[in-house]
């Protein structure tokens, strides 16, 4: 395992490219699932300097908070409920650019305004979610979906 990440880009494409380079190294097959998210968290988290990053896992009907850094965060999501309840039961990636006007999006910090939730799909279930929350509005696009989808196969391809 590298010891200390540096990502380098001058955009953000170029940082999520060097990012998953560095993801591979990082992370591996024989990392406890836990282990595994909670470096992926942090690894995006400090690349781009989010207001929080980090995983709800399914289990049974609810999505339960995983690793994460950042505030404080909600426990438990319905299914269907808020964005992360939302991506869960559409099986879809789903941008918030203004978290406020999202009916029934769930407010775990005040400071959120804009939201990306990216489903893991593993055989055709959901079995968690990269949740991101952003300081500012219209953070999130189809660079950002583009690129956290190809490190959600990452996680999902080293449980196979
Ligand atoms: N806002 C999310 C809840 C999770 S927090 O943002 C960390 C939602 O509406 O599902």
């Amino acid at each position: 395992m590298a010891e200390e990440l540096k990502v380098i880009g001058k955009t953000k494409e170029e940082k999520y490219i060097n990012l998953i380079k560095q993801l591979k190294y990082l992370i591996s097959k024989d990392d406890n699932f836990i282990s595994l998210l909670a470096n992926v968290s942090s690894a995006i988290h400090y690349t781009f300097n989010f207001l929080w990053t980090g995983f709800y896992i399914v289990e049974k009907d609810k999505l339960i908070l995983g690793p994460f850094q950042g505030p404080i965060a909600c426990t438990k999501i319905d299914f269907g409920k808020g964005v992360c309840g939302r991506a869960w039961k559409e099986k879809r990636s789903i941008i918030v650019d203004d978290v406020n006007k999202f009916p029934g999006h769930i407010a775990c910090s005040s400071k959120s305004k804009s939201e990306i939730a990216i489903p893991l799909i593993k055989d055709n279930e959901v079995i968690g979610l990269i949740d991101v929350d952003s300081k500012n509005y219209s953070m999130f696009d189809k660079i950002y979906e583009k690129y956290l989808n190809e490190i959600a196969q990452i996680i999902i391809n080293l449980l196979k």
